[in-house]
């Protein structure tokens, strides 16, 4: 069964595993441990017994929620886990007066676009130069309350 619940320390080498290999971003291993301390509401994962499938990292931010990795590995996709993250990680933080919901996605990342957009997110801004990698991204949005 698939159980959605709050990260704990020792999830850590799972959960950057799958961040190195899903993400295409080499985000330093630091901001894991710094979210659970400052904001643990906003650090989630999804798992099937021992075996963390997928998590989602968000944080408060200018009044705002903004999520900052959600992942799924990639034989787990497609089943409803990356939903079923956002949905857990956004009601944490519902009915907070929060402005809305804020991300950042790779202008190539069509799955993650397309994941957004029927979720009712919508693009609104292109920002060259965003990853490391000199790559641009899209940032979309949802307006609250949701
Ligand atoms: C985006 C991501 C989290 C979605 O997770 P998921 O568990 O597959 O999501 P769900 O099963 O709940 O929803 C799948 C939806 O994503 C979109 N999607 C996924 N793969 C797609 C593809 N190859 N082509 C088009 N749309 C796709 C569709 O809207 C799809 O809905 P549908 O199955 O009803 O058509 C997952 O693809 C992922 O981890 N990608 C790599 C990391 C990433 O890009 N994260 C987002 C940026 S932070």
């Amino acid at each position: 069964m698939l159980t959605i619940r709050g990260f704990r320390p020792t999830d850590l080498p799972q959960v950057k595993r799958l961040s190195d290999r899903t993400l295409g971003e080499p985000y330093d291993p630091n901001i894991f441990s710094i979210i659970h301390r400052t904001q643990p509401e906003g650090f989630i994962v999804a798992c099937y017994g021992d075996e963390i499938v997928g998590f989602a990292l968000a944080v408060r931010e200018e009044g705002w929620l903004r999520i900052l990795m959600l992942s799924v590995s990639e034989r787990w996709r497609r089943k409803g886990i990356g939903s079923a993250l956002l949905e857990e990680i956004t009601s944490r933080f519902r009915g907070k007066g929060l402005k809305g919901i804020t991300l950042e996605v790779r202008v190539s990342n069509h799955e993650a676009i397309s994941f957004y957009h029927k979720r009712g997110f919508a693009t609104v801004e292109l920002l060259h130069g965003y990853y490391t990698d000199g790559g641009p991204a899209y940032r979309m949005v949802k307006m609250g309350p949701w």
